[in-house]
């Protein structure tokens, strides 16, 4: 039997099925990873990548903080590859009961998707600092430099930049789907930023599948694990 056959063969078995999954999930939609060969972590900017993504950044810097987010964070012309459609169509069958997701994109609700948890936030949700209103995606794309509020308040992407901690309320309700999964499928991370990746140690059941393109420090640990591109995968496993 194939690693293929086999995940067709356990996703047909299951019906508590959780998804977790990094930027890999998305470079098959045209959006750079962070640590791959050609990941954004891998180009050479003014400043470390990881230090333009941290809070301390973000208020010294903001002009520099929102350039580089502009350029390199934001994807408007991104759209679902065949690892988001499939995940939706596997929700939609009853089989799959949560995506949980360290991405930013917004790509699996474009899908279908309807139960993600995001983890990191998202680029579509953006807040004043001061008043606490609520901006979409347009209000960054159409802005030069730092964005401001009515109230003249900073406006602030709703997304976890380093030094800052994750939602408790969504960390916990991804502890909890992991917790009653029957599979756990986790693709396209290299399962190396914490307390994301900790979350696989909530799972107890045998169905521990890892699709991801390069090694990643948990395949020792997977019951099934699947080196290449998870669109195909996914596609191959559930697609059409
Ligand atoms: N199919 C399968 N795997 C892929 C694909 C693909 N098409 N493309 C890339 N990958 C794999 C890479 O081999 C890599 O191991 O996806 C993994 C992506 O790892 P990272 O770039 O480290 O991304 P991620 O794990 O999501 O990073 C976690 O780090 O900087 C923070 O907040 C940021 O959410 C991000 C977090």
């Amino acid at each position: 039997m194939t690693a293929v056959e086999q995940l067709k063969e356990w996703i047909a078995e299951s019906d508590q099925i959780v998804f977790f999954g990094g930027a890999g999930v998305s470079t098959e939609s045209g959006i750079s990873d962070f640590r791959s060969q050609d990941g954004l972590y891998r180009q050479q900017y003014a400043y470390p990548p990881e230090q333009i993504l941290s809070h301390t950044f973000y208020l010294k810097n903001p002009e520099e903080f929102y350039r580089f987010y502009r350029n390199k964070m934001i994807s408007p012309q991104a759209k679902p590859n065949k690892a988001h459609l499939a995940l939706a169509k596997l929700e939609q069958a009853g089989k799959l009961k949560a995506v949980i997701t360290q991405n930013i994109d917004g790509l699996h609700q474009m899908a279908g998707s309807r139960e993600v948890l995001e983890l990191h936030g998202s680029v579509h949700r953006n807040f004043c600092t001061r008043c606490g209103r609520f901006y979409g995606l347009s209000q960054i794309l159409e802005t030069e430099g730092f964005p401001r509020c009515s109230c003249g308040g900073m406006i602030k992407p709703d997304v976890v930049l380093y030094e800052e901690s994750l939602d408790m309320d969504t960390l916990s309700k991804a502890v909890m789907y992991i917790k009653k999964a029957d599979m756990l499928i986790i693709g396209g991370t290299s399962l190396t930023v914490y307390p994301a990746a900790g979350l696989v140690d909530y799972y107890s059941g045998s169905r521990l599948v890892l699709i991801n393109r390069d090694v990643t420090p948990l395949d020792s640990r997977a019951d099934l694990a699947i080196k290449g591109k998870i669109g195909e995968i996914l596609d191959q496993a559930w697609g059409n």
